[in-house]
């Protein structure tokens, strides 16, 4: 994988030769490795902005492109002809499974779906009104006390069975939160019901009355999952594989990542462009907020516009409008007005100078809030329902870098900025 050496000239003259490595698709690496061995010096890229922490076979993204592809495949055909399971399978397996191998591994998540007796407990010691991420992440914190007998990080069996406990489990962890937010009795899994189908009826049904499944609900929530499943190296991700990279086990470091996910820079902003649609109101407020986000004296941002590594379009918010389209249809119209508004903010943010010179576009949560409201799913649930998606990258991502044999500890190094060393006074002469 080495090519052409990439020279550097330090301060005093010295040069030195640094490899670079070219992977199959997107820019080469510069391996900085030696750096510090050979010149004393680190490297500083704060965010790392230009720093890849891994080499991984799972997600490609072109950001200039507006490129998303799954193990090499583009996730607009994952999101024309697959499902959510069957990427769950090509995500965790590298490959897409004959139908053999894809009845066997929907079979298992749907039968992992109970919870324990006892930890369904644990939700009776949270409020009434606990963040449904805070209970997430407790909850799949408090899985590793439950299964310590298959936490061997270094057997394949173990990786396997703690990857599909986690597939399936989270949805009723989800499901039990937002039934305590909704002072609703707990609704046990059915294995009968497909992943989205059995979500929606742990979420929606009540002891009261039979439940009637909505298919376009179920057709939009597996979409989305599709769209969530995996983004490479993300903020919640790389904190999956920095927590595993101790060899702590892996539901710890699925928590650490459900708790990377819920600032409003990454996961939260879905519920956070929900409060600023509400916020705006209506179309004649638009320019207001529009200069609001310009103005760099006011925090105001924004929400569901701007990305990391997306400075064309986010391929997954086109997809996701059509959807979006397609559920407030079916709703006889409720909810139109918020997308109506949505709809208008984009297009004037999009024909707006500052918009365009940032590169700034709507990225995959702008509309998803839209949908999961529409779908009757609340606010506080939002980011859970982006935790269940991206839960399979998570996994995939941890069981990448744990397998790996010449995996190390994650431990970046820094540039001290605090006092030069100093002698210790005692109390009573400070
Ligand atoms: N509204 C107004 N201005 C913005 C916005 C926005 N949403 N996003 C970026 N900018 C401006 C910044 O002020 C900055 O301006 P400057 O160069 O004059 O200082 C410039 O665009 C670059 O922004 P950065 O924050 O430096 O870009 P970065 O890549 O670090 O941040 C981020 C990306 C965090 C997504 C940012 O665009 C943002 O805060 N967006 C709103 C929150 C959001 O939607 N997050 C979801 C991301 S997708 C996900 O995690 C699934």
């Amino acid at each position: 994988m080495s090519n052409d050496a990439f020279r550097l000239i330090s301060p005093s003259g010295n040069e030195l030769e640094l490899p670079t490595h070219t992977g199959t698709t997107g820019p080469d690496v510069v391996d900085i490795g030696r750096l510090y061995r050979e010149q004393g010096v680190f490297t500083y890229d704060p965010g790392f902005v230009a720093t890849g922490s891994c080499k991984s076979d799972i997600t490609f993204i072109d950001g200039e492109e507006g490129v998303l592809m799954y193990r090499g495949y583009p996730v607009e055909q994952l999101a024309a002809h697959s499902n959510f399971i069957e990427v769950c399978y090509l995500l965790l397996y590298g490959e897409l499974p004959n139908t053999a191998e894809l009845d066997a591994f929907d079979s298992t998540i749907r039968r992992h779906t109970m919870l324990n007796e006892g930890m369904l407990k644990f939700f009776n010691g949270f409020r009434y009104d606990a963040h449904p991420m805070a209970m997430l992440s407790a909850v799949v914190g408090s899985m590793s006390a439950y299964y310590h007998d298959t936490t061997d990080v270094h057997n394949p069996e173990h990786r396997d069975i703690f990857s599909h406990r986690i597939l399936a489990k989270l949805p009723t962890i989800a499901a039990a939160a937002y039934k305590l937010n909704s002072g609703q009795p707990f609704v046990h899994p059915r294995n009968d019901l497909g992943y989205c189908e059995n979500l929606l009826q742990m979420f929606f049904a009540v002891p009261a009355e039979p439940y009637e499944m909505d298919t376009v609900a179920a057709e939009a929530l597996d979409l989305l999952f599709i769209l969530h499943a995996d983004h490479e190296q993300n903020c919640s991700t790389s904190t999956v594989r920095m927590a595993g990279s101790s060899g702590a086990n892996p539901y710890s470091a699925i928590a650490a990542g459900i708790s990377a996910l819920w600032g409003p820079a990454h996961g939260g902003a879905n519920e956070a462009v929900l409060e600023m649609l509400k916020e705006i109101g209506d179309t004649s407020q638009i320019k207001k907020y529009v200069a609001k986000a310009k103005d760099k004296d006011d925090p105001f941002r924004l929400m569901g516009f701007g990305h990391r590594v997306y400075k064309n379009f986010d391929p997954r918010a086109t997809i996701i409008r059509d959807m979006c389209h397609k559920v407030i249809a079916s709703l006889d119209g409720r909810d139109a007005p918020m997308f109506e508004l949505a709809l208008e903010l984009e297009q004037v943010a999009l024909k707006d100078d500052y918009f365009i010179e940032k590169n700034l576009y709507p990225n995959v949560d702008f509309y998803s809030g839209i949908i999961y409201r529409a779908l009757g799913i609340p606010t506080s649930m939002f980011t859970v329902m982006f935790a269940l998606g991206r839960s399979v990258g998570w996994c995939a991502h941890w069981r990448e870098m744990i397998s790996d044999p010449h995996a190390k500890i994650s431990r970046p190094r820094q540039l001290y900025t605090g006092a030069a060393k100093r002698d210790y006074i005692a109390v009573e002469k400070r």
